[in-house]
């Protein structure tokens, strides 16, 4: 999918030596000559073509139903505010806004904004259904509470730092391409039989940050913190215990030491929780 730069802006550049020579080459305004403002030729419309270079990624759109899909995953809600970064024509945003939740898309490319904007219309949501133009690696998203992506794995990876930088909770799905070493929450698969490429989906929860010591009643919690995943240990008195089943699900903290199971809400440097006890059945 990646698009060639060098192609794209030899390609500019020709088409910017071809239009400054014809303006060039053009006679005094028409209007001048015969006294009488001439009608503007109509514009054709921009018609995107699958696999038109962008900026860092070739435009290639996400299947309606895996789409659909996307937005299922993330359990959007009209609380939300879903940003979906290289919009391409708009189909995320405009699905996400016909479902009256607030959506905008980031695009660098101006005519598909433009086209975006007709196809909100279209379907009824161009007050809602927000495009800007822009490039994403230069675009504030930290107010996003949902983001989707279709993309490339480095672009991703580039993104990831600034994504699990957001607010923990921030739900995040990527159309095809993972990102690395963070493992996804969740994988989806639109239906085959509306879905001929590009049908799977990742899924990840922006997790709260718990690495450090913490001091707890029962002594002092020590965590280590892979994304999602919650190593460390828990020490009373002289006793140290390893905590197992450690896991974040955005600001949901549960993990296992000794015989309970801890189950808590981070809020920056609190974390507020409950414990019960483990017990185990033996059959007689
Ligand atoms: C594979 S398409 C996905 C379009 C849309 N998100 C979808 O799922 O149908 C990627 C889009 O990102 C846009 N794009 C590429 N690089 C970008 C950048 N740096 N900033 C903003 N948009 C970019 C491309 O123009 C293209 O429309």
């Amino acid at each position: 999918m990646k698009a060639s730069l060098s192609q794209s802006a030899a390609a500019s550049f020709v088409a910017l030596v071809a239009a400054a020579s014809f303006a060039l080459a053009q006679p005094a305004s028409e209007a001048t000559k015969e006294g009488a403002p001439k009608a503007e030729a109509a514009k054709p419309e921009f018609v995107p073509q699958v696999g038109q270079s962008g900026k860092d990624v070739v435009w290639v759109p996400t299947p309606q139903s895996l789409v659909d899909r996307m937005l299922d995953i993330a359990k959007v809600t009209t609380m939300d505010f879903v940003m979906d970064l290289g919009s391409g024509d708009g189909r995320t945003v405009i699905t996400a806004a016909k479902r009256g939740v607030r959506a905008m898309g980031v695009e660098y490319n101006p005519n598909m904004v433009e086209l975006s904007k007709r196809n909100a219309e279209k379907a009824g949501v161009g007050d809602t259904a927000q495009f800007v133009q822009g490039d994403i690696f230069k675009t504030d998203f930290s107010k996003a509470s949902v983001i989707t992506l279709f993309l490339l794995p480095d672009l991703n990876r580039r993104l990831r730092p600034l994504i699990l930088d957001m607010k923990p909770g921030t739900r995040v799905v990527s159309n095809t391409f993972d990102m690395g070493e963070w493992q996804a929450d969740d994988t989806i698969s639109a239906d085959s039989a509306n879905c001929q490429s590009y049908c799977r989906a990742y899924f990840w929860i922006v997790p709260a940050k718990v690495e450090g010591t913490w001091t707890i009643p029962q002594g002092t919690l020590t965590l280590e913190q892979k994304f999602q995943f919650v190593t460390g240990t828990l020490t009373s008195g002289k006793n140290t215990v390893k905590i197992s089943d450690g896991r974040l699900r955005g600001d949901q903290l549960t993990f296992v030491a000794g015989n309970q199971r801890y189950t808590s809400t981070v809020t920056g440097n609190t974390i507020d929780g409950t414990m019960s006890p483990m017990f185990r059945a033996t059959k007689k």
